[in-house]
């Protein structure tokens, strides 16, 4: 099926895809950003086959998910976390979470975005779980993105890119990041995960997602770029006033 959406985009977009109606709302007001990711969350059920070993995001959007997820506790034979906050709620719904080491590769990772093209990249990390989300989306075989349609952009970077850096390299990262014009704020007082740092960058005018990625990687000490364009989505679950929209890239 072909669809016009966003022809009224607030960036003037326009843009065509094709989509598969999964939901549809029959509303008349426009829904808020929460509704829309509790129901593009709860559109990605469809995509627990019986048997899946699952990889789970972090944010709000997959916080929706993971108290969907006891109602196909069923489909799932093992399960593990981007983040110890995803863990945590996942504990608390009686689910064992395993390590990556102990699965091996994941049939399905769903993760949230902060931004998202056409092309299914995106920006990720505003939560700060980029590195193991990165870990978790490159072990699936496929992986299904959770966003409303606030995120949508024409071009990545608009939300300040994050990056995760070790911090004894945090300055050097900040200079070279600041010869390429672009401004790194500093997350003051956030912690990662794996004990790092992460620097938000402002003004990356990220043009080829690709080559963006692959150069800020090549930055002595920088962790993980929340660039996911070498591992783009495969799916799109696109949270809007009608209703859930399925994209594929
Ligand atoms: C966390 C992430 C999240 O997926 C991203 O920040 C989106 O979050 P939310 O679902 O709360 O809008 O990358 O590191």
């Amino acid at each position: 099926m072909r669809a016009l959406l966003y022809s009224e985009h607030p960036q003037n977009l326009r843009l065509e895809f094709s989509l598969r109606p999964l939901l549809d709302v029959n509303c008349s007001s426009p829904m808020d950003s929460s509704d829309k990711k509790l129901n593009a969350a709860r559109a990605s059920l469809e995509f627990i086959e019986p048997g899946t070993i699952l990889g789970v995001g972090t944010g709000s959007t997959v916080n929706y998910l993971i108290d969907m997820l006891p109602t196909v506790r069923d489909r799932i034979d093992k399960l593990v976390s981007s983040s110890k906050a995803s863990t945590t709620l996942l504990e608390q719904h009686g689910f064992e979470v395993s390590t990556l080491n102990e699965v091996g590769d994941l049939d399905l990772y769903i993760d949230g975005a902060d931004e998202w093209n056409k092309r299914l990249q995106l920006i990720k990390g505003g939560g700060g779980a980029l590195t193991r989300e990165k870990v978790l989306a490159g072990a699936a075989r496929r992986f299904v993105c959770i966003v409303d349609d606030t995120k949508l952009v024409a071009m990545l970077g608009t939300f300040p890119l994050p990056l995760e850096v070790l911090p004894m390299a945090q300055s050097l990262v900040a200079r070279k990041l600041l010869k390429m014009r672009a401004q790194p704020v500093w997350r003051e007082g956030f912690v990662t995960d794996n004990g790092n740092h992460i620097l938000d960058v402002h003004g990356l005018a990220i043009g080829n997602p690709l080559e963006m990625e692959s150069r800020l990687n090549e930055i002595p000490g920088v962790l993980t770029v929340g660039i996911f364009a070498h591992r783009a989505a495969d799916i799109l679950l696109l949270g809007d006033d009608s209703g859930v929209r399925e994209l594929r890239a």
